[in-house]
Parts: C-alpha cells; sequence; structure tokens
C-alpha cells in the first residue's frame, strides 16, 4: 500500500495532482491531500475523495499526523514561505525520520543556478538527506495569468509585467501535474531531474497579441520599468516576499534566462505540453469583460 502526501494540494500544481492520481483509481494508493483549512477543502469537489489532512509548514504541530504512514511525498514551496531554514526545514527533519521513501519536489526553472531562490535552499537541502528524491523545475505557470494577472488584463486591457522584451516559455501546472504523477507512481525517476518548459518561447508582445485575437478586443503589453512594478504592487497591498519573487522572475525573463526550451515534458510523457494559446482559449472567459 502506497500513501502519498501532496502539500499545496489546494495550489496551481497540488490540486491537480491530487485530482489526476484520484483519476487513475489506483485500489493500492492512498492520496492525502495536505490543507490548511480543512473545512474549505472538503467543499471543493477536487479533492472530494482524497483523505484531508490539516497541514502548515509553520505549525510543526500539524507535521506528524500529516505524515503518518506516508510512503511518498510530492513537497512544494508555498510562496509565501519564504523562510525555509524556519519552516521547510523542519518538516524535512521529521520527513527524514517517517516511513518515506521517495520526494518530488516541485522547484522552479533555473533555481540549480541561482542562490536567490527559497527552492535552490531546499534542492541543496533534500541533496544532504538520505531520502531518494527527484526534482522538477518547471517555468512560469500559465496560470499566473488567471491568479496574479487576470484581473488587470480584465479590467484594464493590458498586462503589467516588467519583463522589458525579454521571452518566457510557460507551461500549463496541470502538465507539470501530469508529470508529477508520472514520477509518485512509476519507479527509476530517483535521483534524477527534470525541467519543465512550454515548447514556444514568447515576449509579452506576442502574448498581448495571443490575448486580443482569442478576446477581441485590444490587450496591451504595458511593459512597467521594475521599480513602478514595485510601487503598484505595494500600493495593492501585496506582500514583500510576493513583489520581491514575481519582480526576481520577470527580471530573470528580461535578461533573457526564460527562453529556454525543454524536451523533458515530450521525453517523459510522448507528448507536446499545452500551447498557451489554447490555454487562453480555455480559460477565455475568465478574462471577458
Ligand atoms: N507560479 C509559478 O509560475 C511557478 C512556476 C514554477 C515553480 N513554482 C513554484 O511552485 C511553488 C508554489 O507556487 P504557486 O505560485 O504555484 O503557489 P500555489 O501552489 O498555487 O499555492 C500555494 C499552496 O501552498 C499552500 N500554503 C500556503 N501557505 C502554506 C503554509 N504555511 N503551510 C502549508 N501550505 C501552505 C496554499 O494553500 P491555501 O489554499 O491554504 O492558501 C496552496 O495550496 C513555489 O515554490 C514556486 O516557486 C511556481
Amino acid at each position: 500500500m502506497e500513501r502519498i502526501l501532496v502539500t499545496g494540494a489546494t495550489g496551481n500544481v497540488g490540486l491537480s495532482t491530487v485530482k489526476f492520481l484520484l483519476d487513475r483509481e489506483m485500489p493500492d494508493v492512498e492520496v492525502v491531500a495536505a490543507v490548511r483549512d480543512l473545512k474549505q477543502a472538503g467543499s471543493n469537489p477536487l479533492l472530494a475523495n482524497a483523505r484531508l489532512v490539516n497541514f502548515e509548514f509553520d505549525e510543526p504541530d500539524t507535521y506528524a499526523a500529516a505524515l503518518q504512514g506516508v510512503t511518498k511525498l510530492l513537497l512544494i514551496r508555498p510562496n509565501q514561505v519564504s523562510d525555509v531554514s524556519k519552516h521547510i526545514f523542519p518538516f524535512l527533519d521529521q520527513v527524514e525520520k517517517s516511513g518515506i521513501r521517495h520526494i518530488v519536489f516541485v522547484s522552479i526553472i533555473g533555481a540549480e543556478r541561482s542562490k536567490v531562490f527559497a527552492n535552490h535552499r531546499i534542492e541543496a537541502h533534500l541533496k544532504k538527506m538520505s531520502i531518494p528524491h527527484t526534482i522538477v523545475r518547471p517555468s512560469l505557470y500559465m496560470q499566473n495569468l488567471l491568479w496574479l494577472h487576470g484581473q488587470e488584463i480584465r479590467q484594464n486591457d493590458k498586462i503589467y509585467i516588467p519583463a522589458g522584451a525579454g521571452m518566457v516559455n510557460y507551461i500549463d501546472a496541470r502538465d507539470v501535474a501530469r508529470v508529477v504523477v508520472k514520477l509518485l507512481t512509476e519507479p527509476g525517476y530517483e535521483g534524477k531531474e527534470f525541467e519543465l518548459t512550454g515548447d514556444e518561447p514568447m515576449d509579452f508582445y506576442t502574448i498581448a497579441h495571443l490575448f486580443t485575437r482569442e478576446l477581441g478586443r485590444e490587450i496591451r503589453y504595458a511593459r512597467p520599468l521594475t521599480i513602478k512594478f514595485i510601487r503598484q504592487k505595494l500600493r495593492e497591498k501585496k506582500s514583500m516576499p510576493f513583489i520581491v519573487t514575481l519582480s526576481l522572475l520577470y527580471g530573470s525573463a528580461r535578461n533573457g534566462k526564460m527562453a529556454h526550451v525543454s524536451e523533458d515534458f515530450n521525453r517523459l510523457l510522448g507528448s507536446a505540453p499545452n500551447s498557451l494559446a489554447n490555454f487562453i482559449h480555455e480559460y477565455r472567459s475568465f478574462w471577458g469583460k
């Protein structure tokens, strides 16, 4: 019997991972969704057949019950949890003492090269642990265009992102979850690392054009300077770690470090990842007026 614990189970990749694992109806696999709000999670139809457990990285009292009987772990660091020494490493210390035999960690593209990413420190920590792990490093999620920038697109008809003329290669978080499910349920991926990107890098002028074509009204790429972007997000009362993370990521894009195309998705799943044009088409009503 496998018991798979999914952290970040209400988030972009975690929620789809839980759903896809449950869809497989594997009789010998129990899926445990680690959530902060049991009541709210209980009303989410995508989590209906999962076992729910209360879990918070910053509440060590929740670790033991969540880890009970777990054999595999999907580790996702919430962006809000930036002090990893204080809130992630103590959890991993408990994991080390548990019966877990394999950890899959969702990191981020470029984290292995850049110490500024909190995920870099988690990757380094995992390498010191005795439990085998697999790292996936996705590029930016298409879902950011819903949850982070969707309101700006819907209300103001503009993409407000400080990426200059740099390119990004968005991936659908559901595609990341498809890979994660494979890594968690099939043998042979321990000790491996994968980079997950879309297969067509684009600058935000091109992305704005995709929106314009799909929505039938002009969507403009505003191309703010980073300092203007930071001021705007402060006015919107966004948290400092959130603003810093976004500024770093879009700074990487501006400097040409997000345009990379990886073949790993194709190699693992034998098909192409979702395209941004398809994604915008699927969610077009979200940005509708
Ligand atoms: N977004 C991207 O473009 C992107 C791309 C590549 C990699 N990543 C990486 O993916 C990770 C997650 O980022 P995301 O933007 O996709 O977020 P997300 O998965 O959509 O949301 C974070 C998840 O963590 C949960 N959570 C928040 N605070 C928690 C806490 N203190 N203890 C336990 N769980 C908590 C949230 O639960 P609630 O529902 O209770 O808030 C939610 O399920 C980050 O490490 C990021 O670097 C993100």
